[in-house]
């Protein structure tokens, strides 16, 4: 691909929406009381104020050189905040907020990057300096990298704030109420057919590597849940002593669970002999229509207690796109774009609603909320679908969580931008992260 191809609208859009996803990740920071900034609130994850400076130093890395042939300013940021850690393996970090640098310098850096990449990018947008010279990636498709980075971090990072205590946070208004009956959830049929996972190369929308190629897999018949689990149901697990029965679970599940004492899920609290829901912002009662928010390993285990299991990524496809006169639809709802009446997701609320809420987001065989309202487990591992290339510019994006360690996640929450509903989109964790904006529903057999 040559930088040539990219008209300079489609450029001049990017540029566009890499400004909007920095307000996004600005205003999450301004979440975070001052004297906060240098938190670990999740133990496996990086402190706060790693993501101050992750975010420029990744979009500084991957533009700096390659699109605007410039040198670093800050070689030594550049390297301390270019990697996140994956909470995989070995023990919690152990450094502490003193081995971290000042939040002025970390904020002047950020600061800079940006003045830097805006006044070359626009250079690059308007001369078109570089084109001409063949290169294996595109700066569209760099654009796209960074403001899709920056967006996933908007809400992996509202997760880790979501476990900063209350008193730590400066409470931001609340999203739209909607308030919607109790739904009775149903198993739906969908009948054997089809389903595309994927993106094919030839196809000009951006795609990150995990994505292709495009592969067409059968799927038989099968039964679905028409709606995520909800807290309520969940409940029901709990009262029946799903957490103590040892054959709902795997080895490595149970030792997870029992070594770190797990007895609900991490969003729950349990106070004065009642559940709470532990909301962004504030403490409710447990909301029963919401959708339960738990690790893989929970997952599986009520799915087990119910006789049922997590649905395949190729099955939850089907029921997400597929239709019975075997058509693929781009979105469960059909070829309309997301727009609010369809799902809960792209920021517009902070928390869950109700399952069933948005009847218009339906896929073809009637299935409820596939996209929004919270990422799905699937019982797939994360693995490269037949013809994946890693970037070159970014060989460990995916590759690096190739490891039979991670599984598939699909859908989305109330905190994933539009951009990343696409099909072919596919996010990951391992079994044992509870802290996600993820549920899940059953298939049957
Ligand atoms: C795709 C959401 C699993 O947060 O670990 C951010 C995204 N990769 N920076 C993650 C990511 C590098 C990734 N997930
Ligand atoms: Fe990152």
């Amino acid at each position: 691909m040559l930088v040539a191809q990219d008209g300079l609208e489609v450029r001049q859009e990017l540029l566009q929406r890499l400004t909007e996803a920095r307000g996004r990740t600005d205003e999450l920071f301004d979440i975070v009381k001052p004297d906060a900034i240098y938190e670990r609130p999740i133990p496996e994850r990086h402190r706060i104020v790693f993501y101050l400076g992750h975010l420029e130093a990744f979009d500084w890395n991957l533009m700096g050189e390659r699109l605007l042939g410039a040198k670093g300013f800050h070689p030594e940021f550049d390297k301390l905040f270019n990697f996140g850690i994956d909470p995989v393996g070995g023990g919690l970090p152990s450094d502490k907020p003193e081995d971290w640098p000042a939040v002025a310098e970390v904020r002047e850096y950020a600061r800079r990057v940006r003045e830097n990449l805006d006044a070359g990018l626009e250079g690059v947008l308007s001369s078109d300096a570089r084109s001409g010279a063949p290169h294996e990636f595109s700066a569209s498709q760099l654009l796209n990298v960074a403001i899709e980075h920056r967006l996933m971090h908007a809400e992996t990072l509202t997760y880790m704030l979501h476990q900063l205590p209350l008193d730590r946070k400066i409470s931001k208004r609340r999203g739209p109420e909607l308030v919607s009956g109790r739904v009775e959830p149903k198993l739906v049929e969908i009948s054997g057919g089809s389903a595309t996972l994927g993106l094919a190369r030839a196809d000009t929308a951006f795609g990150w590597d995990n994505e292709y190629e495009a592969n067409t897999v059968a799927v038989p018949a099968f039964a679905i849940d028409s709606h995520k689990v909800t807290n309520g149901r969940y409940l029901e697990f709990i009262a029946a002593g799903g957490y103590d029965n040892r054959v709902l679970w795997n080895d490595a599940d149970w030792n997870w669970k029992t070594e770190k004492g797990i007895s609900h899920p991490v969003f729950w609290k349990r106070m004065n002999d009642q559940w709470y829901y532990r909301t962004m912002f504030d403490e409710v009662a447990l909301p029963l229509e919401w959708p339960v928010y738990v690790s893989h390993a929970e997952a599986s285990a009520y799915a087990r207690w119910s006789g049922k299991s997590l649905p395949s990524e190729a099955q939850w496809h089907r029921a997400a796109y597929g239709t019975r006169d075997g058509a693929e639809r781009p979105y469960p709802w059909g070829v309309e774009a997301p727009a609010a009446k369809l799902g809960n997701f792209d920021f517009h609320r902070w928390d869950p609603t109700s399952v069933g809420a948005f009847p218009a987001g339906r896929s073809a065989f009637g299935v409820a909320d596939m996209l929004g309202n919270g990422w799905e487990w699937t019982s797939s591992l994360f693995a490269p679908f037949p013809g994946f290339e890693p970037f070159p510019f970014y060989r460990g994006y995916s590759a690096d969580f190739f490891d039979g360690k991670h599984f598939v996640m699909k859908g989305g929450s109330s905190r994933t931008a539009a951009c990343m509903l696409r099909r072919s989109f596919r996010n990951w964790f391992q079994p044992h992260y509870q802290y996600v904006y993820a549920g899940f529903r059953c298939v049957a057999h």
